[in-house]
């Protein structure tokens, strides 16, 4: 089984750059479908999601080629409706290319496994919303299938909570619905800006992406286009974590500040010295830490995917900290990791209350989800000793080269085969 092998207790020092966006690439993957003509992404990460929704829209009949890290979409022809059981499995934002096979053919089926955690709640938002647009909704016990073989109708959607997914979704299915769709209580994640700015590069006509109200004027058809993703906030959030757990000097190049302001806001707060400029973002941390609370909110509030990170940075400032996570539930996982390393956490429902401790001490850790697998990395970096951590097909899911980049600053990490 593969591990990384991390010797803490390096200054981290240099420039690391980010990669494109893991959570802009999929649903924009998924809006190639919508395309009569090829599309072509530009620098696309090497990450398994990232293969999983090539595979899965391959799987529907588009022409995937990749030459270096571009990759050209051609969905002329869509030869299937529905997405596969072992590919949806692989990854829940397959559920992603429901919205663009409805609004191009009329009807999409998804494979559902049943009971498991990907079952009718966290998906009831989408299928509300497509119901709205005029789809009718089957649930099998193994499958979830739309239909709207006349066409989708424009209509008022308000979404119960900002999902992301919903609003991504939506957005794509009203992209030929006729008429207008208005949705309320939309996502603001820069990740959908960059959706809607690529669909309006292809012709659609979508305004609003980036607040909670978004329009949508349906169009007859979309050309293919050519893009390049916005950087990935979260992997530049990891690596700012990491520079000031660790200590150093660090210049995360390519990182937007912009899309970063709660992490940074945060950061500071914890006694960090955080530089920004245009081209990338800058860490100066003598690793002496001060305790800081924070609470996980749609954007433009703190990112739940940057929470764990930022719980192994508590971990080692001085005094108490209060991680609230309200957007998911059960998202602690990493504590049990964490506490391994020597971490003093208790938790109460959605609260964590950490009590900083002088160091963490290296300890044989798994990564049980994606960045559970980023905050122990981050902790190894910064831990008396050595660290391993396993489990790291979550970590591919989602980090782009991650060993040669942190080897770039100075980290002592190795991925072995033990
Ligand atoms: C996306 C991101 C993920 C991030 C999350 C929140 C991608 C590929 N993934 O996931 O990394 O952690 O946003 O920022 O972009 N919910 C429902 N019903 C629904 C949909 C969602 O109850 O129909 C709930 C979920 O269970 C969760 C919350 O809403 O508690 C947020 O989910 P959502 O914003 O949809 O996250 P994803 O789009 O799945």
């Amino acid at each position: 089984m593969e591990k990384l092998i991390i010797q803490g207790g390096t200054p981290l020092e240099g420039r690391i750059r980010v990669s494109s966006a893991k959570n802009a690439v999929l649903p924009i993957i998924a809006a190639t479908l919508l395309a009569s003509t090829p599309s072509t992404l530009l620098e696309i990460p090497d990450l398994e999601d990232v293969h999983t929704i090539c595979d899965v829209i391959a799987s529907l009949g588009v022409k995937v080629t990749k030459d270096g890290d571009n990759i050209t979409f051609d969905a002329s022809t869509i030869s299937a409706v529905e997405a596969p059981y072992d590919l949806v499995r692989r990854m829940r934002a397959s559920f992603l290319v429901m919205g663009p096979l409805l609004a191009r053919k009329g009807e999409a089926r998804i494979a559902l496994p049943g009971g498991c955690a990907i079952g009718s709640r966290p998906i009831d938002l989408h299928l509300k919303a497509f119901e709205a647009l005029g789809a009718t909704i089957t649930m099998g016990e193994d499958f979830v299938e739309a239909k709207a073989p006349e066409g989708l109708k424009g209509n008022l959607i308000y979404l119960d909570f900002p999902s992301v997914g919903a609003t991504e979704n939506v957005i794509m299915a009203a992209t030929f619905a006729e008429g207008k769709t208005i949705i309320e209580n939309a996502a603001e994640e820069p990740e959908i800006v960059d959706l809607a700015t690529f669909l309006n590069s292809m012709g659609a006509n979508i305004r609003g992406a980036g607040t909670d109200v978004i329009r949508i004027e349906g169009v007859k058809e979309l050309k293919g286009a050519v893009h390049t993703v916005i950087p990935d906030r979260i992997e530049a959030g990891t690596y700012l974590i990491a520079a000031a757990m660790a200590g150093g000097n660090v210049y995360v190049e390519n990182a937007l500040s912009e899309h970063l302001k709660p992490v940074v806001a945060k950061l500071k707060e914890a006694g960090v010295t955080v530089e920004e400029d245009i081209d990338g973002i800058r860490v100066i941390s003598d690793g002496n830490l001060k305790a800081t609370d924070i609470k996980t909110l749609p954007y433009p509030g703190f990112p739940t995917d940057m929470q764990a990170q930022f719980m192994a940075m508590t971990t080692i400032a001085k005094g108490k900290s209060t991680v609230m996570e309200t957007v998911f539930e059960n998202r602690f996982m990493h504590v049990g990791e964490l506490q391994k390393m020597g971490a003093s956490i208790e938790v109460d429902d959605r609260k964590a209350f950490v009590t900083g401790v002088d160091q963490l001490v290296g300890a044989e850790v798994e990564a049980t989800d994606l960045r559970c697998g980023a905050a122990l990395v981050c902790a190894g970096l910064a831990a008396k000793g050595v660290t391993k951590v396993g489990q790291l097909t979550h970590i591919d899911r989602g980090y782009d080269n991650l060993v040669t980049k942190l080897k770039g600053i100075g980290a002592n990490i190795v991925r072995v085969d033990e």
